[in-house]
């Protein structure tokens, strides 16, 4: 048997099996070396949209391309070994009908090798997450704050403040749930909306910006590791990776200015003739 098939990999059974226990921990990750370092602390790598936003510097995760969900999910897959795997499917890949969906996410799965998609799901999208489930393809909801949905918002805003967006995010997530979604990600709503939403429906909820009532956590990974100077209110900064880069960055090229880099050391040297 393959290495590959004796995977020792999370599956979508242990994953909902959380549900009211200890809390999952989901990290975005979207290269293999990251990924590998994140393995052994998470249940879930989520290769997010973000991506767009964090490493290719766009304004919102609207411009993300299915080339570049594929790219990333692949590098994530060779990193992580015992992490679930799941890759977001970018706006503009599932909306249209079921069978859009459905090619796009089978894409995402054969060469990615991830083992869930993400959708950023409205009521709408119930029709593609039974689609795609009753056709073998694990679904991942998201519901409350849609970064996709930022150009209707009018930017990155909290949902659920008003009796109305209340009742659309609960119905969002029941939605979600009665489709058939393996997990809901629940983003920048009240913690009394997000402990509702967690008690009805019955798969696992992964909160952002969302309280501790949900049945996880998840941030974007160079948000916790503090490479911005702006963060979202609810992150906390586990590192302050942005000041340790610049300091490495500033240390070296100093050396470098000063012929400190590279010493003797760090340079090859002629072999001797052997005898
Ligand atoms: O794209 C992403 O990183 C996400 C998480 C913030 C949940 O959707």
């Amino acid at each position: 048997m393959s290495k590959q098939t004796r995977t020792t990999r999370k599956t979508v059974k242990d994953i909902a099996a959380a549900k009211g226990g200890t809390p999952l921990v989901m990290l975005t990750a979207y290269d293999a070396p990251t990924a590998a370092l994140l393995d052994a602390h998470a249940d879930i790598l989520l290769v997010g949209d973000s991506v767009g936003m964090v490493v290719h510097g766009l304004p919102s995760t609207v411009g993300v391309t299915m080339e570049m969900m594929i790219l990333h999910g692949q590098a994530v897959m060779r990193g992580a070994e015992q992490a679930f795997v799941v890759v977001d499917m970018p706006f503009g890949s599932y909306e249209t009908n079921p069978d859009q969906a459905f090619l796009n996410a089978a894409r995402i799965m054969k060469e990615t090798g991830c083992q869930a998609v993400k959708i950023e799901s409205g009521a709408y999208a119930a029709g593609q997450i039974a689609h795609l489930v009753e056709r073998g393809i694990p679904v991942m909801g998201h519901v409350g704050l849609r970064p996709q949905a930022v150009n209707i918002d009018g930017g990155f805003r909290a949902k659920g403040r008003t009796e109305d967006e209340r009742e659309r995010v609960i119905a969002e997530a029941r939605a979600a749930d009665s489709a058939g979604a393996f997990c809901i990600v629940i983003e920048g709503v009240a913690e009394d909306l997000a402990a509702e939403i967690t008690a009805e429906v019955s798969c696992p909820t992964i909160g952002i910006g969302a309280s501790a009532a949900c049945d996880g956590q998840v941030l974007v990974t160079q948000d916790m590791l503090g490479l911005f100077d702006w963060t979202p209110k609810f992150v906390r900064r586990y590192a302050d990776l942005a000041t340790e880069i610049s300091k490495a960055a500033a240390a070296y090229a100093e050396d470098v200015r000063a012929r400190r880099f590279p010493g003797s050391a760090e340079i090859y040297s002629l072999r001797k003739p052997a005898g």
